[in-house]
């Protein structure tokens, strides 16, 4: 991963093709970075407060990738990408697309190849931020695909949110996407779950969030150490090992249904758990869970 930091940039043309609500936030960052900006997008007076302060509004895709050698796309989803440059390739050449649409990795392999057919260069991005955060020091960029093309525009991209190259394969950063954001949706089932608990006591969300935050918090610094052993695969330990958890999460199981509450986010990661120790793994790191996931 690039972490060198990035020179700042001069002035250039940029393109946005997609003006929702994060193509929006982008364009703006760009405008606001003083760079001459271009935009299209299917329903044009979202393009009015931009053009009102200084960007340049095209009638076509073909006519707002003419206009610059960078092309930022934002849009609904990968389909949306293709129907929009499909008609317009031969406009794409010479052009770095970087695409930061939400996808999966084979439509961001489908559509780095096909870009790349056109003689444009083709860059990946999944970002980490909302749009009224895009710009500040909490957001994010992952990019993945042409490395020169992201060099050569990292100045640019650096202030929508800190870029962070994960690689030349341009599937990369929608990967990355999915194991960040299964991540978080785990933890949404876990908050859900602790909600669930603490209402069938009487206990409100809000009190049992502050609680809860400040234990994931302490709980999140497992994961480094988790995860060296999972590289290393190495699970020997003396603390936390599997058989200790799955007693623990056993507990939590029947004491959940015990207070009427469902168990469906949970219950699966007990078989996980079953399974390993079933195969003789109870006294390894709870971090061998993953054995069963590979
Ligand atoms: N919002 C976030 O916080 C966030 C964060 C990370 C990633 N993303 C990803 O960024 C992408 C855009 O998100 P968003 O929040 O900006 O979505 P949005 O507000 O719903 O905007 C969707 C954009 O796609 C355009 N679009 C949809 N269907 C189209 C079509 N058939 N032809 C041409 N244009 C079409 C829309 O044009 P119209 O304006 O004409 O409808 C609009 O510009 C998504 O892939 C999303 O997953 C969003």
């Amino acid at each position: 991963m690039s972490t060198t930091p990035a020179p700042s940039a001069t002035p250039t043309t940029v393109t946005v093709l997609g003006l929702g609500n994060l193509g929006q936030a982008l364009a703006r960052n760009l405008l606001d970075q003083g760079h001459r900006l271009t935009v299209w997008n299917r329903s044009q007076d979202k393009a009015d407060a931009l053009v009102a302060d200084g960007a340049t509004l095209a009638a076509t895709p073909a006519a707002a990738i003419a206009a610059s050698d960078l092309v930022v796309i934002c849009v609904l989803d990968y389909t949306t990408v293709r129907d929009l440059l499909t008609p317009v390739g031969g406009a794409l050449a010479g052009r770095a697309v970087v695409n930061v649409t939400s996808g999966i990795p084979q439509a961001a392999r489908e559509l780095g190849a096909w870009v790349s057919e056109q003689g444009a260069a083709y860059v990946d991005g999944a970002v980490y931020a909302v749009p009224q955060t895009i710009g500040t020091p909490e957001a994010f960029v992952l990019y993945s695909g042409d490395a020169d093309a992201f060099a050569r525009h990292r100045a640019v991209l650096e202030p929508l949110g800190s870029a962070v190259f994960v690689g030349t394969d341009a599937p990369l950063a929608p990967v990355y996407d999915v194991a960040l954001l299964s991540g978080m949706y785990g933890m949404f089932a876990g908050f859900f779950q602790a909600v669930a608990v603490g209402g069938s006591a009487g206990i409100g969300a809000a009190r049992v969030t502050d609680l809860l935050v400040r234990w994931l918090r302490e709980a999140l610094d497992a994961l480094p150490g988790f995860a060296a052993e999972i590289d290393a695969r190495d699970y020997r330990t003396e603390t936390s090992n599997l058989d200790i958890n799955a007693v623990g999460l056993a507990n939590i199981l029947t004491a959940t249904r015990a207070q009427g509450v469902g168990v469906d986010l949970l219950a699966p990661l007990q078989r996980l758990f079953d399974e390993q120790i079933a195969q003789g793994h109870g006294s390894a790191s709870l971090a061998r869970t993953i054995e069963s996931l590979r």
